[in-house]
């Protein structure tokens, strides 16, 4: 099996980087982390990458000003030096231009900590409180220029409860982003996703019978 290479890039805590590397770590996982790679120099997750003995970069956005194209090269480049086949977002906190995102097009993923394309953007878990929403979720997608949207590789939903807070959320939704990051990868590196009329088919997978339904009232 050739594993595919994936460069991982980050912009702070990384424990969607962490659960990815977890993952190939198993002898079976399709891909390999070839490269993390952060904007900013102060990345917590760069230090969790180097624990390992991973390979790491910088490309601080600060030294670029406004120039995102030029920001943009400077990233291509690393992630030509590390001959990487995959790009996973993760907590990447930078707009991309077309410029990168084509090149990298159905190989670039990236996590959105909603059902995308409910709660597009920032403040995700709020938004959706304040929605009233009783079904919220994370989503991993392929990415495209427009922000939080491209085909739906995987997501996962849990249902919200009466207590939930923002912070509540967030903690039970990272969990299922962790589960989820790792299973898209592994379809994409598998070569088991084919985008279809804006939709991802998944070779391979079985029929979904699953219902999530909420309020759960007891008898
Ligand atoms: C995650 O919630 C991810 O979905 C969002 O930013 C957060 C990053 O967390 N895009 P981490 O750095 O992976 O811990």
């Amino acid at each position: 099996m050739t594993r595919r290479r994936v460069a991982i890039l980050i912009s702070g805590r990384g424990s969607n980087m962490a659960a990815l590397i977890a993952a190939a770590q198993a002898a079976d996982f399709p891909a390999e982390i070839a490269l993390v790679l952060a904007n900013r120099p102060d990345a917590k997750g760069l230090g969790l990458a180097r624990d390992v003995r991973l390979a790491t970069a910088v490309v601080d956005h600060t030294r670029f000003g406004k120039d995102r194209e030029a920001f943009e090269r400077a990233l291509q480049a690393e992630l030509e030096a590390r001959s990487i086949d995959i790009v996973c977002l993760a907590g990447f906190m930078r707009l991309l231009t077309p410029w990168l995102v084509t090149r990298w097009e159905r190989r670039m993923l990236n996590i959105h900590p909603a059902l995308v394309p409910a709660f597009k953007g920032l403040d995700t878990h709020e938004r959706a409180l304040a929605a009233g929403v009783k079904i919220h979720g994370a989503t991993v997608h392929f990415v495209v220029p427009e922000m939080d949207s491209g085909p739906v590789i995987a997501q996962g939903a849990l249902g919200v409860r009466d207590d939930d807070t923002a912070e509540t959320l967030a903690a039970r939704v990272l969990a299922i982003e962790h589960t989820i990051y790792p299973l898209a990868l592994r379809l994409v590196a598998e070569g088991r996703v084919t985008v279809v009329d804006g939709r991802c088919r998944i070779a391979g997978a079985a029929a979904d019978d699953h219902i999530l339904v909420t309020p759960i009232i007891a008898a």
